[in-house]
């Protein structure tokens, strides 16, 4: 897909296709108004008939007009004038572009009004369009064995208009749009894959394979026997019940000028969830294997700061393994020591996470990070809380709790601050260990992220739960591709790549 800005003209453009926006009263926005006028009213007259209603995310595709050089014109509907905003503005652009996708229109040129320069400046307006023409044209990796479809036609879209300062601004906004939609593709792509596809090994494969086609990323890879060098006790403890064996994966990126501190970016990397001994329902099991989608963002996100060489050092650790019951699995009541000494009492197997992450977190205090993130499907109780809108952010640290939760707002990839304070570590209590993997029913999301301080302490250290957000279930199964927009916008920032 090719990406640039248009800044006059709209009638004279050479297009497949423009697309213009109409309102819900008839009101056509600024854009259309002016192809209007150019076309000797016709597309007043077709809304004046009462043709095109202009609700959110409806089209409508002219041929031909006289007076305009493109060969079609698109109506897409804004819905009221008033309630007009950013969101209505990403799900009309999105309408357009399912539209768009079942024509074999090549080269469309966006002349859709855009809300207020405040709700969307030039920068974020190329991001977005860019970004939701990736998304929308996604196409997941089913294994159905039928033919695939054509591919789409779409091949450049302009996007405007923008003027002088604003067109540089747009065009960077372009480029980086598309690379969070690459991005948000590559978590997809991984999440989408079976259990029995996507296994531990087949996630360090990717990774090295990610090392092989940008050099600028190095990875590496402990085995079974690289992680009990590393006494990561816990880990080794989930991973002990399956016959496929763990990884660890570690890729580091170190773009130009990169400062001496590293992000270091944590994922859990559950490649499917049965819960293990505490065994799950049955119901929607299936989608456990949605529980490595924090992994895949981290290689999400080493591919965007990689492939858009952001003046970054960012550390990715992954730590995959399969949560299985078996005779050899670990069980309720046993006792495990994690990497930094302190002990585990696991009281539920299906509390896997944390004790993966907790050996991962340890193993970052080695790169004195600036900052620690760390993403994870961690808890049904963060679903409860939060719903699929927000994820959920816990820190250590309220400046950087802040830093993301203003990432997720800018990239309409909304997180949310919840408490992590000492209470809740009192909740994990053991009689028999330095702690226990449960806190109880209450605070379920806190406790969890509670327990995961206990690893964290003198860091900076911020937690994504992103069990609400990752992945959606029934018609539209599939993995979402968040948290790697706001994920994006956070590194973005702080490599100073906006502006
Ligand atoms: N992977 C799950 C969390 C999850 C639940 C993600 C629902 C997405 C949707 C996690 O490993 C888990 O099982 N958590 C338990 C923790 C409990 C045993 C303290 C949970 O949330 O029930
Ligand atoms: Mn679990
Ligand atoms: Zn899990």
């Amino acid at each position: 897909m090719q990406f640039d800005v248009w800044s006059k003209g709209l009638a004279t453009l050479e297009a497949d296709c423009l697309v213009v926006g109409v309102f819900e009263d008839g009101e056509l926005a600024e854009e259309a108004k002016t192809l209007d006028t150019a076309a000797g009213g016709r597309i007043g007259k077709i809304v004046a008939r009462g043709d095109f209603p202009g609700k959110t995310g409806e089209t409508l595709l002219i041929g031909d007009l006289d007076g305009v050089k493109a060969s079609r014109v698109m109506l897409v509907g804004l819905g009221s004038q008033k309630n007009y905003n950013r969101k209505i503005f990403r799900k009309a652009l999105g309408a357009t572009v399912s539209a768009l996708n079942r024509t074999r229109i090549a080269n469309v040129a966006f002349a859709v009004a855009r809300p207020s320069f405040t709700e969307l400046d030039d920068y974020y307006f190329g991001r977005v369009i860019a970004e939701v023409v990736g998304n929308t044209l996604y196409k997941i990796n089913d294994l159905k064995s039928a033919k695939k479809g054509k591919p789409p036609a779409l091949e450049t879209v302009t996007a405007g208009p923008v003027r002088g300062a604003g067109a540089t601004a747009a065009k960077r906004g372009l480029v980086q749009g598309a690379a969070i939609a690459a991005a948000a593709k590559v978590q997809r792509d991984l999440a989408n894959l079976p259990g029995n596809v996507c296994t531990p090994i087949y996630l360090a494969d990717q990774a090295k394979a990610l090392g092989k086609a940008q050099p600028s990323v190095k990875v590496t890879v402990l085995d079974e026997a690289g992680i009990k060098k590393e006494k990561m006790g816990c880990f080794l403890a989930v991973s002990q019940g399956s016959a496929e064996p763990p990884r660890f994966i570690v890729m580091e990126y170190k773009g130009p000028k990169a400062p001496k501190a590293p992000i270091v970016l944590v994922g859990k990397g559950i490649t499917f969830d049965t819960g293990g001994i505490s065994l799950k329902d049955p119901g929607a099991m299936d989608e456990m294997k949605f529980d490595m989608s924090g992994s895949a963002a981290v290689m999400a996100a080493l591919t965007l700061v990689s492939s858009l060489r952001l003046p970054l050092h960012v550390v990715g650790l992954i730590a995959a393994a399969e949560n299985m019951p078996s005779s050899r699995a670990v069980k309720p009541g046993d006792i495990v020591t994690s990497a930094s000494g302190q002990t585990v009492e696991i009281l539920n197997t299906d509390a896997e996470g944390r004790l993966v992450l907790c050996d991962a977190l340890h193993y970052a205090r080695r790169f004195e990070p600036a900052c620690i993130v760390d993403l994870a499907t961690l808890t049904g109780a963060c679903v409860v809380a939060l719903g699929a809108h927000h994820s959920g952010c816990m820190s250590n640290d309220d400046a950087l709790a802040r830093e993301l939760v203003a990432a997720g707002l800018r990239a309409d990839d909304r997180t949310w601050h919840l408490p992590v304070t000492e209470e809740y570590a009192d909740q994990l209590k053991s009689n028999f260990a330095d702690m226990a993997n449960i806190g109880g029913r209450e605070g379920g999301a806190l406790t969890a992220a509670a327990f995961l301080g206990k690893f964290t302490q003198g860091m900076k250290w911020a937690h994504l739960d992103i069990a609400g957000v990752a992945y959606q279930g029934g018609a539209n199964k599939g993995s979402t591709g968040r948290p790697t927009p706001m994920l994006a916008d956070f590194l973005i920032h702080r490599a100073g790549a906006v502006k």
